[in-house]
Formats: structure tokens, C-alpha cells, sequence
């Protein structure tokens, strides 16, 4: 399902990814004899059939367009979608972080719209093996459909069952015959039992949730269990940059949340995990710091009373200040 598809001239029933002089982007199925219309004339797909990954074409009136095979990220994020989907930047963790190898044997729920999936079959190969597990048809049907767009047809390392992961799982896994087990979903707590029976020894469970409310009950969960090490947590930001002539920065707008990731493995059965055992922190602070933690030791700008009582006046009376950095 890889490198044959993707490399050679464009073929029809392929999606490519046009971008005009404007830098607007569309994605177009090519077929023989159709058209991509815009209020700027039309483009026929036989002209971009049979040209080379990244040709410029040009539309009836004259309009220049880039021509690109969609890459997974530009396909997961302009995918139908029915609930939020793993951005690219998280399933780029999770393959690493979950050590998600050619080969493995995945389970994962739940599917949503399929981009984990699609990230997740990506890295098993087509030798491996990726069981999804999705409560809802609706959201299944969706995964089935995108996952059989981006590889042009049924997966060969893939299937999903519908219903609930903590039930169907230990119906259908072998008792500690999967190598990874990947949790997207609103309360992978309730799967514990049902991770613990499939997941093999020093196996690796990766959780992603979008909130720390659930981050901390999944943690807790994991560490009252006992079969599992301790769980790391972390979470992702990446800050797009602006690069033009001398005007290179940060971006001014970034995507600041998505989820949390949390990690952890199974232990051989019959052990107890090692807690691990903390020498008093250098970082824990007496009295002696308390007294020294003035606002002017930890950063905070010294306020003077006059300046607070002149600002107290200004947001009462509803002044417009301009604050000074
Ligand atoms: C946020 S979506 C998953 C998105 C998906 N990872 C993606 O990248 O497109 C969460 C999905 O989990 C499903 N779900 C929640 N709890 C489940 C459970 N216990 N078993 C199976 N599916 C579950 C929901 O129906 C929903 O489709």
C-alpha cells in the first residue's frame, strides 16, 4: 500500500492537490474527461493525468496551477470527519512514542474518522496487524472510507469490530498476544482489565485524551492497578514559523491544545511494579525560602502603591490606559 502508489506520473482516480497563484488550496479526484471549476475558468484533469508530481499546469483562461500528491497530513486534515481527529503532530508521537514497529500487532479504539488508523497501518506495514475497535457505525463507516481513499482500497493489515473496546477485545485478542495498545477515546480507565488480559509483556499502552481531568484519573487508575510502570505524561505544541526576507518569526496563531499523551507498559504477571523511590528533593523549599520568596526574587515587577492606586482609579472610572511594557 506504499511507495507503488505514490511515486510515478499522476493517474486517473488519484487525488491531487492543486494551489493557485493565490497559495488557495483544493483537492480533486482525476478522472478522464472531468474538470476542477472555479469562478477563473476550468482545468481538465486530462491535462494533469500523466504528468509528473509536482508539474504546473495551466487552466482554460490561462490560470497556473501547482500540482502535488496529497501528503498523509494534508489528507488527514481535509478528510470528512466526524468527531475531532489526531493531528499530525500527535500521531507523529504516538507512532514514535508507542515504539509502533513494521510488523506489530496494534489494537486501538476508538477509530473516530481514521486518522490515528491511518498513521497507525503506515507504521505496522502491510505485514502487521491493526484491530480497531469503534462503538459507533456511523464513525466507523467514515474510517472505513477514508482509510480506503488514502491507500486506494481495503487495507490488508486492517480491520475494525464495532461495539466497545473493553468488551470486544478480550473476545477477539488473544490473553497477552498484542504489542501495542493505543487509547483515543473518553475513558480509557474504564479499558484497564481488558489492556492488562490482551497486552503482552512489556507491551507499551498509549492513551491520548484531551483533557487533565482525564489525564489524571487514567494515571491514577494505571498506578492503583499494579501491573503497569509508572505512566509518563506530555503533551505537544508546534508553532508554525513566518519566513519572509527579514521578517522571520513565530507565527501569530498556532493550534495551543490538542490532547495529552499518556504512556505506560505492561509488567510480567506476577510482579509488582518498582516505585520509585525519591531522596528528598533539592527542589522542596523550609522556611528560610518561604522568606526569601519575595515577588522581587520570583520575577514579578515591583508595583509601587501610588501606580496601583492611579490604575484602581483608571479601571473604575473606565479610563483606556496604555500599558507599557
Ligand atoms: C475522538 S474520537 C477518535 C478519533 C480518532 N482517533 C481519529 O484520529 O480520527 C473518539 C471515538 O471513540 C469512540 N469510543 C469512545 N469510547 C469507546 C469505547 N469504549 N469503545 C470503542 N469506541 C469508543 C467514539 O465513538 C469516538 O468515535
Amino acid at each position: 500500500m506504499g511507495a507503488a502508489r505514490r511515486r510515478g506520473p499522476f493517474r486517473e482516480g488519484e487525488r491531487v492537490q492543486l494551489t493557485d497563484e493565490r497559495g488557495r488550496m483544493n483537492t480533486v479526484t482525476l478522472e478522464r474527461g472531468g474538470a476542477f471549476h472555479t469562478h477563473r475558468g476550468f482545468l481538465n484533469h486530462d491535462d494533469i493525468i500523466g504528468k509528473v508530481d509536482g508539474s504546473v499546469v495551466v487552466n482554460n483562461v490561462g490560470q497556473q496551477y501547482q500540482t502535488l500528491r496529497p501528503l498523509l497530513s494534508d489528507f488527514v486534515l481535509s478528510m470528512p470527519r466526524g468527531a475531532a481527529v489526531v493531528y499530525p503532530k500527535d500521531a507523529g508521537q504516538i507512532v514514535t512514542m508507542a515504539d509502533i514497529f513494521p510488523g506489530a500487532r496494534v489494537v486501538e479504539a476508538g477509530v473516530g474518522s481514521g486518522a490515528l488508523s491511518i498513521s497507525l497501518l503506515r507504521a505496522v506495514g502491510d505485514n502487521g496487524y491493526l484491530h480497531s475497535f469503534e462503538r459507533r457505525e456511523e464513525f466507523a463507516d467514515i474510517a472505513r472510507g477514508n482509510v480506503e481513499t488514502i491507500f486506494g482500497g481495503p487495507h490488508p493489515a486492517w480491520q475494525i469490530t464495532l461495539g466497545d473496546f473493553q468488551e470486544e477485545v478480550v473476545r477477539t485478542e488473544e490473553p497477552g498476544s498484542v504489542d501495542r495498545v493505543v487509547l483515543d477515546m473518553l475513558a480509557p480507565w474504564e479499558c484497564l482489565d481488558a489492556v492488562a488480559t490482551v497486552l503482552a509483556p512489556g507491551g507499551v499502552w498509549i492513551n491520548y485524551v484531551a483533557t487533565v481531568t482525564q489525564l489524571s484519573r487514567t494515571a491514577e487508575a494505571i498506578r492503583a492497578d499494579g501491573r503497569f510502570t509508572e505512566p509518563d505524561a506530555w503533551e505537544s505544541m508546534v508553532r508554525g514559523w513566518h519566513l519572509e526576507g527579514l521578517a522571520v518569526r513565530p507565527d501569530h496563531r498556532m493550534v495551543a491544545h490538542t490532547g495529552f499523551l499518556l504512556v505506560t507498559r505492561r509488567l510480567a504477571d506476577g510482579v509488582t511494579g518498582i516505585s520509585v523511590k525519591r531522596r528528598p528533593s533539592k527542589t522542596e523549599f523550609n522556611e528560610e525560602d518561604v522568606n526569601a520568596w519575595t515577588p522581587g526574587a520570583v520575577g514579578e515587577r515591583l508595583v509601587s502603591d501610588k501606580k496601583l492606586r492611579r490604575a484602581a482609579r483608571d479601571a473604575i472610572a473606565g479610563t483606556n490606559v496604555v500599558d507599557t511594557p
